[in-house]
């Protein structure tokens, strides 16, 4: 096996198989924020990527992306039960999404979580040169830093969170809190989203493991671990890009002609995760069709809802829930030819995404909780000619960034239906002012900037950042963390309470 100097080990390759229109096989890029996110790097960076590539049985054999190359894990059924199913999405996943669905707590999963955490970090070890980096991503392997800190103490080694890391009210529910902490600890450097996020485990450090902790340093056992905030970004050049392209512009007017030419289209595209709060949006919006405050031959809701997770229960509900509703605003205020909502349950390629985006005069991203939410990032790099609203719930990470956008409270079901209608009816000047103050952001902040802040972070000579593509012309090398994170807080030092 061939060493790679950079390992990137992440729950999913950036790889889905799917079937072709002829019935082959066919590898397209997984949607998901994580690997949207790092395969835009990733392709033109001499790497090796440890991940799943979906199904279960013999891992298959998969061509390098690029300079990329690519380690297959397989699992099994069951693994795929206790490890992704279970303790990855069904414990930790509502856990750390402020429990908006009731976390499971099944003791049978603990063991498989730790045996697939160990397949992928022996992977990850055979794979590393001497010294070598490895960056391990998410909830799925939060075990993997400590478990290759055992295997391969000449490692540097970096973890990161994708999604929010909850308060200690909320993470010490968890009956294996204390290895699960160690476990991310076992890193050089743990980044996250939000600087609440590093505040919240140094908390948990000091209280569950006896810590010395600071909102940017743990001492554990003698050893130093970094934490900070990093907030993950977009390829805002290939988002741009295609938005350029004469096919995806000329898709998108098509678009709007399929749609009815409406006055306004409302776009809202999302995994179908009960995270993202579209039924709280089916709500509002069917609301203001019931009070007559929208009309349906005057503004078209395009709900687009990426399969995900299929087999998990709660995922399964979400989906006949999410349906019947649909059904319903459909049955009771569509007209023939003129559906109130259109459906598509399905994935896309980036240049139909593209067209999607360019089509919406409203873009609505509004979930309940989520670490970041990439899309509303990239309506907005898509948004060439600077006009068009972006809705966006104060719990996605981005609001935090996008301030300009109509920020809003999903659970305030009457704020809601307010803000999507002071979106559809905003003046063009004020809409032009408020993208071009996100388009600047997102030009300065972007997913090279990103993977630059960390990697730079993780190691300070600046080895592992040399390595990354360089920026755009006129765009400077971000070394720091993208927004600045408050230091020096001091958590008291507690006795370790398991
Ligand atoms: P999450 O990480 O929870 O999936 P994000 O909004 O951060 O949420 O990222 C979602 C990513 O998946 C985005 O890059 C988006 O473009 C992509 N995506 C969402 N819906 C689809 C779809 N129907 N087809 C293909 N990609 C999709
Ligand atoms: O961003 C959170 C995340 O879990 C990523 O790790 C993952 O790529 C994405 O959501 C999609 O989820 P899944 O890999 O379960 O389809």
């Amino acid at each position: 096996m061939r060493q790679s100097s950079l390992v990137v080990v992440a729950n999913r390759l950036p790889l889905d198989d799917s079937a072709a229109p002829d019935g082959a096989c066919e590898w397209r890029r997984s949607p998901g924020g994580l690997a949207s996110a790092l395969h835009a790097i990733l392709e033109q960076t001499p790497a090796t990527w440890v991940g799943w590539a979906g199904g279960v049985g013999p891992a298959p054999t998969l061509p390098d992306i690029g300079s990329l190359r690519i380690r297959p894990i397989a699992l099994s059924e069951a693994e795929l039960r206790g490890y992704y199913e279970g303790f990855a999405n069904s414990t930790l996943w509502p856990l750390y999404h402020d429990a908006v669905e009731q976390p499971v707590f099944d003791r049978g999963w603990w063991e498989t979580y730790q045996a697939v955490n160990r397949r992928f970090a022996e992977a990850a070890a055979e794979v590393a040169e001497p010294q070598a980096a490895v960056w391990v991503q998410d909830y799925h392997l939060q075990l993997v830093p400590q478990m290759l800190r055992e295997l391969r103490p000449d490692l540097l080694i970096g973890f990161f969170l994708h999604v929010p890391f909850p308060p200690p009210e909320l993470f010490t529910q968890l009956p294996r809190r204390v290895e699960l902490l160690r476990g991310m600890l076992g890193a050089d450097l743990v980044g996250f989203q939000r600087p609440q996020a590093a505040h919240n485990i140094a908390q948990l450090a000091t209280r569950l493991l006896g810590a010395q902790a600071t909102d940017d340093t743990i001492l554990l056992d003698g050893r130093t671990v970094r934490t900070g905030a990093f907030p993950v970004s977009i390829d805002v050049a290939e988002m741009q890009a295609l938005a350029r392209r004469p096919d995806v512009v000329s898709q998108a007017e098509q678009l709007r002609i399929r749609l009815g030419r409406p006055r306004r289209v409302l776009l809202s595209v999302d995994r179908l995760d009960y995270t993202k709060g579209i039924e709280h949006r089916l709500t509002a919006y069917s609301e203001l069709l019931r009070d007559g405050r929208v009309q349906v031959h005057d503004s078209v809701v395009v709900q687009v809802a990426v399969p995900s997770r299929e087999r998990v229960d709660s995922y399964k509900v979400l989906r006949d829930r999410i349906e019947g509703e649909v059904g319903r605003i459909n049955g009771e205020y569509g007209r023939v030819g003129e559906p109130a909502i259109h459906y598509l349950n399905q994935p896309f390629d980036r240049a139909e995404l593209a067209a999607l985006y360019q089509t919406a005069d409203v873009m609505v991203v509004t979930p309940l909780r989520d670490g970041m939410n990439l899309v509303a990032k990239e309506y907005v790099a898509a948004r060439a000619d600077g006009s068009g609203a972006l809705v966006l719930s104060e719990f996605a990470g981005a609001a935090a960034e996008l301030e300009d956008a109509f920020l809003v409270n999903p659970h305030d079901v009457d704020g809601l239906k307010d803000t999507l209608l002071q979106a559809m009816d905003a003046s063009p000047a004020d809409l032009k002012r408020r993208m071009a103050a996100m388009r600047e952001h997102l030009r300065n902040h972007d997913i090279l900037a990103w993977a630059r802040a960390y990697l730079t972070e993780l190691d300070h000579t600046g080895r592992l950042a040399e390595r990354l593509p360089t920026p755009p012309p006129g765009q400077p090398p971000r070394t720091r963390p993208a927004r600045p994170v408050p230091r020096q807080r001091t958590v008291a030092r507690r006795r370790p309470r398991a």
